[in-house]
């Protein structure tokens, strides 16, 4: 499996790195890196920090400064003023390319039609970009992941919306809407739900560089959700990336909300219980291609997957 990771690092973006890395069938082919939970310029830097770190040969692109259509929104309250959770350390001793995230995306695809998948684990904004420079890409691409949304459950930025999602919204609609074949939404229905306690934290390796900067991330989720542990969204996006049976989908075609007063930056489907000779027909979306929505997902395999991930040399 050959991948191009699209990130915000971003401290559970560090981790799906980590995880990554451990499997020994999948190549990081490259690294586009996006404004989201830092400004660009910092998430490239954690970027290349982390394939430092991490010894990953791919190259990383500087992506998008800004949404498409809304103003810059930052989670440093999440994530750490310098998105590692204090912990970044030194200026990184390489440099991103210079090409863009989005044209880095597009420009691989064509190069490499239907051998590369990608997993996208900040907004959407590079990939909304990459479309208008290829709009074969839906075409060009194996596979696409994509974490992000909160289908029937809260959201976690606002009450209906999912922080992905919501720091752009008009590209995730883009997305939605381009016809990928084979699109996988990972969204908070299940990664709330692989909430790793406290203890999975404390049984790490004090040394552990991802022991350390999940401090920061521990105590927002503490106060956030009133109980000690943190949520590895973008790491299990990554999982059911690797290991697609690892989780349970529903099918629909999806639109983000983009004009509610309370629900902007939403994922929504018509998941009415509708008879197939039913004269009402589907509201939302009914000419998208259908995506995959996890609804479930094996945390306990997953967790020890992810501590095996993160503990290796
Ligand atoms: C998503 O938002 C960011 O804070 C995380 O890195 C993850 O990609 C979770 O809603
Ligand atoms: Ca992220």
């Amino acid at each position: 499996m050959r991948i191009i990771v699209d990130a915000d690092p971003g401290i559970d973006d560090a981790l799906a790195l980590y995880y990554l890395r451990a499997q020994p069938d999948i190549e990081i082919v490259a690294i586009g890196t996006v404004h989201g939970n830092v400004p660009v310029e910092q998430a490239t830097k954690n970027a290349l920090r982390l394939v430092e770190r991490l010894n990953i040969e791919a190259p990383v692109a500087m992506g998008a400064a800004k949404p498409l259509a809304q103003p810059l929104m930052t989670a440093e309250d999440v994530h750490g003023q310098d998105g590692l959770g204090g912990y970044a350390g030194d200026e990184p001793a390489t440099t991103h390319t210079q090409e863009s995230a989005a044209e880095q995306l597009a420009n691989l695809a064509r190069a490499h039609p239907d051998e590369l998948d990608l997993l996208a684990i900040g907004p959407l904004t590079n990939v909304a970009l990459a479309l208008q420079i290829e709009p074969r890409l839906p075409d060009l691409l194996r596979r696409v992941v994509v974490m992000g949304g909160a289908l029937n459950v809260p959201g976690n930025i606002t009450s209906h919306a999912e922080a992905n999602f919501w720091h752009d919204p008009e590209a995730a609609d883009l997305v939605l809407a381009a016809g990928f074949e084979d699109l996988t939404i990972v969204g908070l229905d299940v990664t709330m739900a692989s909430h790793a306690p406290q203890e999975w934290l404390e049984a790490l390796p004090l040394d552990c560089y991802p022991r350390r900067i999940l401090g920061f991330y521990a105590d927002f989720y503490g106060s956030f959700l009133g109980k000690k542990g943190f949520v590895p969204h973008d790491p299990l996006a990554a999982a059911i990336l690797a290991q697609p049976h690892l989780a349970s989908y529903h099918e629909d075609r999806f639109a983000i909300e983009l004009t509610g007063r309370y629900t902007r930056g939403k994922i929504v489907a018509d998941q009415r219980f509708l008879a197939p000779d039913s004269p009402f027909g589907r509201d939302v979306a009914p000419e998208r291609t259908k995506a995959r929505y996890a609804v479930t997902a094996d945390h306990a395999t997953f967790l020890d997957q992810l501590r095996h991930a993160v503990t290796q040399p």
